[in-house]
């Protein structure tokens, strides 16, 4: 052993062949940290030392190569000045140089995923080798950046300028034979293999059967194209990533612009471009975003095992009862992800429709080529309707779909109980009614819970695992366990009126109505919202869930938080409820909707609609930008605040990320609690104060104002 650290170690073998090894001690994976970083400096100044390596095979002792940074200490790392994490930025390409500055021909074994700063250490390398397993990429845009080691100066002088503008502007991650075939690799082969593949190619450097300096030499000099090649080359491929990523991603873009401002750079003198660059995106609000979502991302993750750990039972049997638009979704993606499901209805048509609509979802997924043909079979083969219980008592865990009304509910739930077994969990899918409530006409009320999904069930990510006053922790375990299972997200919240994403959404509703009724154009909100980043604005969001949904569960929030969300006018969206414009299943909304030639539909402004409203809102005038956001956001994010104090979710991170999974709420933004602290909490409740006259749907939370006041973070 030449060297040995905390995440690399060195082994020399015969032939002077050393192998630098990645195996971070005590994790499962391998990733860059700081500490990795100096490791790896160590262990490049031990082979410096040691006049026996004739060449160095990199290898991973995990299963993974490198997943990439260590995004834990981005938060820390990105309050720091610009040139201070520019500099952190060029102290590690140091150590990264260091390597590929080594006297000795190098080969990367990629024996796993490789991604981020995991592929920038093999970019280091002469050559990479990698397992037909493996995967590679470059995703930091999806976090905001580019890639800060070095990989946006290799990337274009080993593979071109317009593949690594679309391997670090689109983030993917690739299979080794695209890989192979854009250059980011020189060889593919068997896992098994992988290993004397490259001590292969380091005899054929020794025996100069292959010049490895030369291949080296085009990573140190200036990309070779023309300047005026390159100049078009960058502009054209710069305007297509502009279009895709839009203007609230701006990393995509940077990362273009600094690759063409290093083009004609030496290696050194490109990475000082690189880092510069990577420091200014580093500061940017929206790689604070998405770094921050990452984070809440794995806090939910976290926070979901540790739910599963409290007892969440075994799941061979699944069963939903109602084979509607919930239940036939529902019963797809059950069976989809592998738990059999039988779909009861009381109505043979309903399940005809509900077997119907998992064939059409299904025979789409084989058109894609993302399914077989016997994989359609066996799926829909997994879905069982009936009409009768009878197969209930081997069942482990029940969603119940039905109608929503609370008594047809709890008779449903009721008659179901009793034909279950021992400890079978039991849940309601319904939006609107209490989980405590449902639970009184149940015997075993601790077996029942709340299982909330979106609509359409198989796009949406969210699921809320709802938590009543009697829920066993056993329950909430087994329907986070299903709900992963079925690839949800699920987040576990405590019950109250519209639980929590319901609860968070209808103050946004309530803020566009009185927007409304001040003299509002809601194209002119929808236009306005859509640009602040949401995939739709509240009127075409409210023609998609449906306006009767919309107004019924409006009215269930106004009697669960009367002081805030009822109002003693007449909604815009109430006018267009009693004239049966229910959105788009309606045909007519606020908006009016045909089908395109795909059957998709295509909505287009309608003078009805300004018609029936005209007698109940004010004469219509122009808000700015600025006010119609303002008018909108503050209900949502306060009452998000208001869940984290009455305690119905857990952390800032679960309900942040409930909004964006479940509402669609701008990734971007980070979710409405980073959104407040991304303005600032005072700035925010100051923001509060100036529309305090609009009600108390714009008054700042207590805890809101405490923490203005002793200036805490939510993310400390
Ligand atoms: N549609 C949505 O966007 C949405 C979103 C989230 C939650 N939900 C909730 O999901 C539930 C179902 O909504 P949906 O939109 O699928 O309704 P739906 O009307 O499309 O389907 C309800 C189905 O239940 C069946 N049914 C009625 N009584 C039954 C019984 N006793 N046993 C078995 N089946 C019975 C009906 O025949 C019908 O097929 C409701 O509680 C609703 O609030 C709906």
């Amino acid at each position: 052993m030449i060297y040995s650290g905390k995440a690399v170690s060195v082994t020399l073998h015969d032939g002077g062949i050393a192998e630098l090894k990645f195996d971070l001690q005590g994790e499962s994976v391998n990733k860059f940290n700081q500490e990795t970083v100096v490791d790896l400096g160590k262990a490049v100044d031990a082979i410096k030392g040691n006049s026996d390596v004739k060449g160095v095979v990199v290898t991973s002792g995990k299963s993974v190569f490198i997943v990439g940074a260590d995004i834990t200490e981005f938060t820390d790392m990105f309050k720091l000045p610009e040139d201070e994490i520019a500099g952190w930025c060029l102290k590690s390409n140091q150590v990264f140089c260091a390597f590929e500055d080594l006297p000795v021909p190098t080969v990367c074994a990629i024996n796993g995923i490789a991604l981020g700063g995991g592929l920038e250490m093999a970019l280091t390398c002469d050559f990479r080798v990698m397992a037909d397993t493996a995967q590679v990429g470059l995703p930091e845009v999806k976090l905001g950046l580019f890639p800060g080691f070095g990989g946006t100066v290799r990337m274009p002088r080993l593979i071109g300028v317009d593949n690594a503008v679309e391997w670090i502007a689109a983030g993917g991650q690739h299979k080794a034979d695209k890989a192979l075939k854009d250059g980011v690799v020189d060889a593919v082969v068997a896992g098994d293999k992988l290993f004397d593949a490259a001590v292969s190619l380091i005899k054929q450097c020794l025996e100069g059967k292959i010049d490895h300096m030369k291949k080296r030499s085009e990573k140190l000099e200036p990309l070779k194209l023309p300047p005026l090649e390159n100049m078009m080359a960058f502009q054209t491929s710069g305007a297509f990533v502009a279009q895709q990523a839009g203007k609230n991603y701006p990393a995509p873009v940077a990362a273009v612009n600094v690759m063409q401002q290093h083009g004609g750079m030496k290696r050194d003198q490109a990475l000082e471009a690189e880092a510069k660059g990577f420091a200014k995106v580093a500061k940017t609000p929206q790689a604070t975003a998405l770094v921050g979502l990452f984070l809440a991302d794995q806090a939910v993750k976290k926070a979901n095992g540790g739910h599963m750990k409290k007892g969440a039972k075994d799941l061979n049997q699944a069963a939903v009862l109602g084979a509607g638009i919930m239940g036939g979704g529902i019963a797809y993606q059950s069976a989809s992800k592998g738990t059999p499901i039988i779909m009861k209805d009381i109505a043979d048509a309903a399940l005809d429709l509900g077997m119907g609509e998992a064939s059409k979802l299904l025979a789409k997924q084989v058109q894609r080529k993302r399914i077989d043909p016997a994989k359609m079979g066996k799926t829909l083969s997994m879905i069982r309707p009936t009409l009768n219980y009878g197969d209930f008592a081997n069942v482990d865990v029940v969603v119940e779909a039905v109608v929503e009304n609370e008594k047809i509910k709890q008779s449903v739930l009721a008659e179901t109980e009793g034909t279950l077994k021992d400890g079978a969990v039991l849940a309601s899918n319904t939006s609107t009614i209490s989980i405590t409530r449902l639970a009184t006409a149940l015997k075993k009320p601790e077996n029942f819970a709340g299982m909330h999904f979106f609509n359409p069930v198989h796009m949406m990510p969210l699921v809320e695992v709802i938590r009543g006053e009697k829920t066993s922790d056993e329950t909430v375990a087994t329907l986070v366990a299903y709900a992963t299972k079925m690839g949800k997200n699920p987040i576990v919240v405590n019950d109250c009126p519209g639980f929590l994403v319901n609860r968070v959404l209808f103050p946004y509703f309530g803020g566009f109505g009185m927007l409304m009724r001040d003299g509002a154009d809601f194209l002119a909100v929808d236009k306005v919202m859509e640009k602040f980043g949401w995939p739709m604005g509240p009127a075409y969001l409210m023609d998609v869930v449906g306006i009767d949904t919309g107004v019924h569960a409006a009215k269930v929030m106004a009697d669960g938080f009367p002081d805030r969300m009822k109002h003693d006018f007449k909604d815009v969206s109430e006018v267009l409820f009693e004239n049966k414009r229910y959105g788009q299943k309606t045909k007519a909304g606020f908006y009016q909707y045909v089908l395109d030639k795909k059957g998709k539909q295509v909505k287009t402004a309608d003078a009805t609609t300004w018609e029936l409203i005209k007698p109940h809102v004010a004469e219509t005038r122009e808000f700015d930008a600025d006010e119609i956001i303002a008018r909108l956001m503050i209900p949502l994010c306060t009452e998000t605040v208001r869940c984290l104090e009455d305690n119905i979710v857990g952390s800032a991170a679960e309900a942040d990320m409930a909004m964006i999974y479940g509402i669609g709420f701008p990734p971007f933004r980070g979710g409405p609690i980073r959104h407040i602290e991304s303005i600032g909490i005072k700035e925010f409740v100051a923001l509060c104060d100036k529309y305090a006259h609009l009600g108390k749907l714009y008054e700042a939370p207590q805890l809101l104002k405490d923490m203005a006041a002793s200036g805490k973070s939510f993310f400390a």
